[in-house]
């Protein structure tokens, strides 16, 4: 169970008090994260009554891109909407997968003709709704995209009446652009939340107008890494400065990110928790 986390104890409660409850799992890498997600994440949802459940891809295939396969597994462990980021574009085949599966989004703010959409809007068919949206930073990140916080709001002009539920993965780098954009969307979105750094950050709280917000989610895969990644290639890497092939390590996998209760109504967040699950505890459980 989740420690100091009040938890309703059925779902016929939180539908009283008109809550969603929302589990957000951070970037899932590699073959050992997609295992991970598909042997916990039905009963995890099951145990914590989640409604929505989301994680970001972009690192699912071989620790770099997604294609059909990892985006398929994870759909099928009960995955309702995937997010994503820089390495979206790694598998070619992902592109024409894109724009035609509004399920699986990338950043919004690439250059206007790129493939896909940076924003999903999400419906149960219980009638339950959220507004999904994918953004990715500018400071210290590769690419040359577009400003998140201008190619936000216009998400938000244009899609933010589809429903009060509004959660963006801001993707990024920078603890402050991300913290930024968290200030930005106070009052605006449900959930703002950062992925891309892979390291889960412990500042996760409620802003003052009823927007949850945490730096960064962690990923999902092998703790035991650097940043999901074999240790002691990128030690060496580190210390020769020669280019190195890395590949993604396999010890002590966790599952981690933040469950979200949210006033379905007025879209405010009432509760936000930290996860992580260390698999093979779970898996003797
Ligand atoms: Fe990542
Ligand atoms: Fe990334």
């Amino acid at each position: 169970m989740l420690g100091g986390f009040i938890l309703p104890p059925t779902h016929f409660i939180l539908s009283e008090l008109g809550l969603m409850r929302v589990l957000i799992l951070g970037d899932v890498m590699g073959r050992p994260a997609r295992r991970a997600v598909r042997e916990l994440v039905p009963s995890l949802k099951i145990e914590e009554r989640i409604d929505l459940a989301i994680a970001n891809a972009e690192n699912a295939a071989g620790g770099m891109g997604v294609d059909l396969k990892s985006a398929g597994e994870l759909f099928a462990a009960g995955v309702h909407v995937l997010t994503s980021g820089n390495h979206i574009w790694k598998k070619k085949e992902i592109f024409s997968y894109l724009d035609t599966q509004p399920n699986l989004i990338r950043p919004a703010n690439y250059p206007e003709g790129a493939p896909g959409r940076g924003w999903c809007e999400w419906r149960h068919p219980s009638g339950l709704t959220a507004l999904v949206v994918n953004i990715q930073g500018r400071v210290f990140m590769p690419n040359h995209v577009d400003d998140p916080f201008r190619c936000v709001d216009a998400i938000l002009k244009e899609h933010g009446g589809f429903s009060p539920v509004v959660i963006v993965d801001m993707h990024a780098e920078a603890t402050s652009e991300k913290s930024a954009m968290g200030w930005f969307l106070d009052g605006r979105a449900s959930v703002v939340y950062g992925t891309h750094t892979h390291i889960q950050t412990a500042d996760d709280r409620i802003l003052p107008n009823g927007t949850a917000y945490v730096t960064d989610l962690g990923l999902c895969g092998p703790f035991d890494s650097v940043i999901g990644m074999e240790k002691e290639n990128v030690i060496t890497g580190f210390m020769s400065q020669l280019p190195r092939k890395f590949a993604v390590a396999e010890d002590n996998v966790v599952l981690q990110g933040i469950i979200v209760d949210i006033d379905e109504q007025s879209g405010r967040a009432r509760a936000i928790k930290r996860l992580r699950l260390h698999a093979n505890d779970r898996a003797g459980s």
